[in-house]
């Protein structure tokens, strides 16, 4: 089965934690993609939807589900997304499509953080297989880099990327993270980083995972 189907699978089963009358929280990336496209033939049950992503919140609008901003709500009940990695702890790395800051402040209205993955983004631990991204103020993109190399990784600059926010992407590379929560703070105490696509202080809550087999949850 291609990885597509996989995403396809984990989105469709998130619709089961969707409440009637609910704001729902909408992530970034193709397998939130796939999530948008499920919540389409539901969006009579549902109010609408906030969006991590300008990209996102342009589907959520083809797919006629209206579209409020962080600051017309309180508390979101469920926040769907999905991951770069993710470990056996919920935590996660994010930001490969750059939406990383954006997905943290929705994350952090939701009572529930639901990931959704297929089984090639399960690892043991973070940084194995994807580099890092880290948002940064564009003045501040050497000397924040002169710092990730201190801390023993190989930060790229990601050319020709500018985040929703006006900043621009280091991806780290060679940057296995043994502590993620202690990680995620260090990292985020640099001048000039916006944020870092650890996501361990604020992890997920239930993951569903795509798989041949159907989706395996993990509560
Ligand atoms: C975007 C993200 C995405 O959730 C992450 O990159 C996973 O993407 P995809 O679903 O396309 O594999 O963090 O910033």
């Amino acid at each position: 089965m291609d990885q597509l189907a996989m995403k396809k699978i984990a989105a469709q089963a998130a619709l089961q934690y969707v409440k009637p009358d609910t704001i729902v929280g909408v992530g970034s990336g193709s397998t939130v993609n796939c999530f948008i496209e499920a919540l389409g033939s539901i969006k009579d049950q549902i109010k609408g939807a906030v969006a991590a992503s300008k990209a996102s919140e342009e589907l959520l609008k083809k797919q006629g589900i209206e579209v409020f901003t962080t600051n017309d709500v309180s508390q979101l009940d469920i926040y769907v997304d999905g991951a770069d990695e993710i470990n056996s702890q919920k935590m996660m790395i994010k930001g490969g499509g750059a939406a990383l800051t954006r997905e943290k402040i929705v994350a952090a209205l939701a009572k529930k953080f639901i990931c959704i993955v297929d089984t090639s983004k399960q690892v043991d631990v973070l940084g194995s297989t994807f580099a890092l991204p880290i948002e940064v103020i564009p003045m501040a993109r050497s000397q924040v880099a002169r710092k990730l190399v201190a801390l023993g990784g190989s930060p790229e600059y990601r050319e020709g990327v500018i985040t929703d926010n006006g900043n621009v992407i280091l991806d780290i590379y060679n940057f296995e993270i043994m502590q993620p929560i202690e990680m995620e703070k260090e990292l985020n105490n640099i001048a000039g980083v916006v944020t870092n696509g650890i996501f361990a202080q604020r992890c997920a809550d239930i993951v569903i995972i795509g798989t041949p087999d159907g989706a395996k949850i993990i509560e």
